[in-house]
């Protein structure tokens, strides 16, 4: 990869154009659209907007294709179907990953992780797809019952722009390893991956139609395609008031909803802790992908004995990570758009006016090498009360508030005091302590002494305002059926 021939703009990867509908990309079309690459702040790419009537097409299409194929292709064959997609996803890497960095502006190193565990999820499916058992029932003699699962049929999935090729994925894969037809709408800021996925399934032999992707502003293609009355199942990632209004469509229609919408997640870290690995840990979890993910540790919440040590060094650290463009794999890559970084400094200005202490951090910036693109400094904020705005909101950025726990009860509660309940980390070196808290914490996951800790066998969502719903996982295939009883009187 010749980064510099790239970032001059002499070199540009090939995107697809237009929608990809009926196995094939539709061209731009009258309404086109632009991405930035928020590492240089400049534009980067051109998509379609979809229209209603590209909605329609595209559902329409996925209903004849769910109906006349996919739905009556053995599962053993959809199993190699998804496979070979895998195995392309894995030939393409480079080049996903690319597209993945410049849209969206993560650090290569991680777009590179989000690939790897785009082709994991499409492996880890393929292998599901003929293991999905039903069972049969201790009836009277005389009676036969027994179930099975049917795939629920068009699903449609709208992407956010944090983790485009990793969402669709997560996803798209459970949805064809349960047996429907897909239609995808990636963010507005980053639309391409999503559609490149699509043209790789059809290469690996996905029938027409199965999976079509179309691209577009979320008010007007996204809602459009939540309202169909030919969508059976929605899978939602992203903000709270959005899926609140997507629920709202979904109600209308009575169509089937997985909710994931970001958290405020505490990382715990407790007296007793390995403090190099909670260090490491901790600003992992907050500056990956400069903090804009929705199982971010935004909140640490650390004992008073070792906070003062722990919280100096911690601040070192995060002054000293590199920030740069996404392609010369920093330790901070951009934030995706100016509306983000002007929300990210809106949360820090406004707690300075409130007296907060910031610690490390907390201005806009640039790439040092080139003064473009759009960054926010690692910024690391003192210790804030429970109802302080830095504590209960989700700031999708790189910004961590610090809350004091006087012991692990105290440590439990101010963890759970939040509106989400997405994710929890804790650091312990007391492994039964660990397993306590995380029995008693309201969250739908929990990574004990490694963040993130995982993979796509391990199911994901969220409690409370994060939503419902479970992706990943044998669990996640689940939300793409619908579970049919039989009783038979047999004599
Ligand atoms: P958003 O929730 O509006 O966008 C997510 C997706 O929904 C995009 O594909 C968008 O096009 C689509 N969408 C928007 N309006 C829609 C509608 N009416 N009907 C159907 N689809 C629609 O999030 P946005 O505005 O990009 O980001 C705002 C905040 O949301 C962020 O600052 C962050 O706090 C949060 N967020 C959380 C994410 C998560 O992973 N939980 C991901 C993205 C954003
Ligand atoms: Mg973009």
């Amino acid at each position: 990869m010749n980064i510099d021939a790239i970032l001059s703009g002499a070199e540009t990867p090939a995107l697809p154009e237009g929608h990809f509908i009926s196995g094939a990309y539709t061209g731009l079309g009258a309404e086109v659209l632009e991405s930035f690459d928020a590492g240089r702040g400049q534009p980067f790419g051109r998509f379609a907007n979809g229209s209603a009537e590209d909605v329609d097409r595209a559902v329409l299409d996925a209903r004849r294709a769910f109906r006349d194929s996919w739905r009556h292709t053995a599962p053993a064959d959809r199993g190699r179907i998804l496979m070979r997609a895998a195995m392309l996803i894995r030939a393409r890497a480079e080049e996903l990953a690319l597209v993945e960095c410049l849209d969206c502006g993560k650090p290569i190193s991680e777009a590179r992780g989000d690939v790897g565990g785009a082709a994991r999820a499409f492996e880890y499916y393929a292998g599901a797809c003929d293991k999905l058992q039903g069972d049969t029932f201790p009836l009277p003699r005389g009676y036969l019952g027994y179930s099975h699962y049917e795939p629920v049929g068009v699903t449609a999935h709208v992407i956010p722009w944090n983790f485009p090729i990793s969402t669709a994925a997560r996803g798209i894969a459970p949805a064809l390893a349960a047996g429907c037809a897909v239609v995808a709408k990636p963010a507005e800021q980053t639309p391409f991956s999503a559609l490149m996925l699509a043209g790789i399934l059809y290469e690996a032999g996905l029938p027409a139609g199965v999976c079509n992707v179309v691209t577009g502003l979320g008010r007007d293609t996204g809602a459009a395609l939540v309202a169909h009355p030919q969508v059976d199942q929605i899978t939602f990632t992203g903000s709270v008031g959005t899926g609140q209004t997507v629920m709202r469509a979904a109600a209308d229609n009575v169509t089937r909803l997985v909710l994931e919408l970001g958290g405020k997640s505490p990382v715990v870290v407790l007296d007793d802790c390995d403090q190099d690995q909670a260090i490491d840990g901790v600003l992992g979890a907050i500056y990956e992908h400069a903090g804009q993910v929705c199982s971010a540790g935004s909140r640490l919440v650390i004992e008073r004995g070792i906070h003062d040590q722990f919280v100096e060094r911690l601040s070192r650290r995060a002054a000293q990570l590199s920030i740069g463009h996404g392609l010369r794999d920093p330790k901070l890559g951009p934030v995706n758009s100016p509306e983000q970084l002007e929300k990210i400094g809106g949360f820090v200005d406004r707690a300075r006016a409130r007296g907060a202490e910031v610690l490390t951090g907390g201005a806009a910036t640039v790439d040092p090498e080139t003064g473009a693109g759009w960054f926010y400094e690692p910024t690391i904020i003192a210790d804030r009360p429970r109802d302080d705005e830095l504590v209960q909101e989700e700031i999708f950025g790189p910004v961590l508030t610090v809350q004091i726990a006087e012991d692990a009860e105290h440590a439990l509660s101010l963890a759970d005091d939040s509106s989400f309940g997405l994710v929890a980390g804790l650091y312990t070196s007391d492994i039964t302590e660990g397993l306590r808290l995380a029995r008693d914490l309201d969250v739908g996951q929990v990574f004990i002494n490694e963040y993130f800790a995982g993979g796509i066998e391990v199911p994901f969502g969220g409690n409370r305002m994060s939503g419902f719903g479970r992706e990943k996982g044998l669990e996640g295939m689940k939300s793409y059926t619908k579970l049919k009883s039989v009783v038979a009187k047999i004599d």
